[in-house]
């Protein structure tokens, strides 16, 4: 059996990341990939871990889960797409160290054009003080120092972002065309 892999997508609120991990497990899916599990914010926060907030120790709490999850799917041959906010190192990190083939994919967007894209309206909120916390705005984000993969939404279609994912698992070994 091919071994799993994570792919850990992180990037600010808006970047894309959703949508591009939607979009390769929609490619993987298409080349015959049965079993790939996705793992995302919005949703993993209304069912895993609805009991935590967004200040450090809570994100960090709920990165740990995540990672608890991923490595029991991709230890058992399953690909794990994660789309979180993942804004602070050391816990990725954390994570990358308990994970076979843990795969960054850093998501990245001006906070300009996130914040004029800004579909769910939450940066207007966050920058009127509505929303304490918000990363970007007034919460931190610590970029991947060392990403395998980066993306930029605002220069690339998915469709490229999405090849450029699955280009780097065929090189790696990781999928096999
Ligand atoms: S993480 O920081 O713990 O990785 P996660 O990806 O799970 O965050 O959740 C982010 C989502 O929660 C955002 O896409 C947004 O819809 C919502 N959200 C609500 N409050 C905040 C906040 N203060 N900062 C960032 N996102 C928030």
């Amino acid at each position: 059996m091919k071994s799993g892999f994570v792919l850990w997508f992180t990037g600010l609120s808006g970047s894309g990341k959703t949508t591009l991990s939607k979009s390769v497990e929609n490619k993987l899916k298409s080349m015959g990939i049965a079993h790939v599990q996705s793992l995302d914010g919005d949703i993993v926060r209304k069912e895993l871990t609805k009991d935590l907030g967004f200040s450090k120790a809570d994100r960090d709490e709920n990165i740990r889960r995540v990672g608890f999850v991923a490595k029991l799917l991709s230890d058992n041959g399953i690909p794990t797409l994660c789309a979180f906010i993942s804004p602070y190192k050391d816990v990725r990190n954390e994570i990358r160290q308990k994970c076979v083939n843990f795969i960054e994919v850093f998501v990245k967007c001006p906070i300009e054009i996130l914040m004029e894209r800004d579909p769910k309206g939450l940066y207007k909120k966050a920058l009127n003080g509505e929303i304490s916390n918000f990363t970007g705005v007034n919460d931190p984000y610590e970029e991947p120092e060392n990403p395998e993969i980066i993306v930029d939404t605002s220069v690339e279609s998915v469709e490229e972002s999405t090849e450029k994912i699955i280009s780097y698992l065929v090189e790696k070994g990781l999928i096999v065309l």
